[in-house]
């Protein structure tokens, strides 16, 4: 038997589930607010409105742009969401999923929280994952129409643990991404091209990223003080600071950076690893 999905939202990333979803068989009604950006797609039935979409099948996949947009069109239509199992894979904060998922429920849908941990081209390839929280029987009984899209993970019932770890892995991607600008940048004030700097920059990061295990280690032991570790006074990025304001470039991202570090050592840690960072963000919180 075919089963029905139906998707509200078609921009970059809604059309790439929509392709994957139909791709592996499902037989998928879509709306969009734009309604040229919905008729463009084959082999999908298109919706006059939200409501109708929501109508046409038992699961309603929304990726919309942000909360404001997915209540903007859930509000209107939300006696037509009883008995369905919604799936909300727009980018929230925790507590907006949370919000989602109580507002679903009064409203008689069950509610999955998803993350999408990939770019549009990448959705139905291997590196793309789905991190999941809220309804556990939506993720069961929904495993293939993500599967369709790429890897799934399930965090539990709280529906905003998936957009913690979302969030929580993307400050990753952003922060390094900016650390390769930053670079990128100093090195640009020598003629060096920023294509030139990637391919010195990608087998450096990839090498470093493997110490992140024995970070996480470190840190769930509380053990700074261990042997091997490089000190923090030994880590003050003060040099790649000094080296930036000679370069003319600006300094807002490593003079955090260093902040965070001599937090640590203004507080007599100096002598401990690099890990005790942590404490600069969790003291913060
Ligand atoms: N693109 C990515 O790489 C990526 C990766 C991971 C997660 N995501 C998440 O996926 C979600 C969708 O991203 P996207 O890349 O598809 O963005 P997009 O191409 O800009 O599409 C945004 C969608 O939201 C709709 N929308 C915005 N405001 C609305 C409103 N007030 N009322 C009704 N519809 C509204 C747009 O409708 P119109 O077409 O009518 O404007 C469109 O369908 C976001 O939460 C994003 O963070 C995206």
């Amino acid at each position: 038997m075919t089963s029905s999905v139906s998707f509200l939202g078609t921009g970059a990333m809604g059309s790439a589930l929509v392709a994957a979803a139909s791709a592996r068989g499902y037989a998928v009604t879509v709306w969009n607010r734009d309604h040229a950006k919905a008729t463009a797609l084959e082999g999908v039935s298109i919706a006059d409105t939200a409501a109708d979409a929501i109508r046409a099948a038992g699961v309603v996949v929304v990726c919309l742009l942000d909360h404001a947009s997915v209540h903007a069109v859930l509000d209107p239509v939300a006696d037509a969401l009883a008995g369905r199992r919604l799936i909300n894979v727009t980018t929230t904060t925790p507590a907006e999923a949370r919000e989602l998922a109580v507002w679903a429920v009064n409203y008689g849908a069950d509610y999955l929280d998803g993350g999408v941990l990939a770019v549009p081209q990448m959705i139905g390839g291997p590196a793309a994952e789905v991190l999941c929280s809220g309804s556990a029987e939506i993720f069961e009984a929904q495993l293939p129409l993500l599967e369709s899209w790429g890897r799934s993970a399930y965090f539990g019932p709280d529906a905003g643990t998936a957009a913690l770890y979302d969030l929580a892995l993307l400050a990753g991607m952003y922060t390094m991404f900016a650390g390769f600008f930053h670079g990128a940048a100093m090195v640009g004030t020598a003629g060096v091209s920023a294509t030139e700097f990637a391919a010195r920059a990608i087998p450096w990061l990839q090498a470093m990223a493997g110490s992140v295990g024995a970070f996480g280690a470190t840190v769930d032991a509380c053990d700074y003080g261990g042997a091997g570790q490089q000190s923090l006074n030994f880590s003050d990025p003060r040099y790649i600071v000094a080296a930036s304001r000679e370069a003319g470039v600006n300094t807002d991202l490593v003079d955090a950076v260093r902040r965070l570090v001599l937090t640590q050592i203004e507080a007599g840690h100096g002598a401990d690893g690099f890990a005790r960072v942590i404490e600069s963000f969790t003291e913060a919180a």
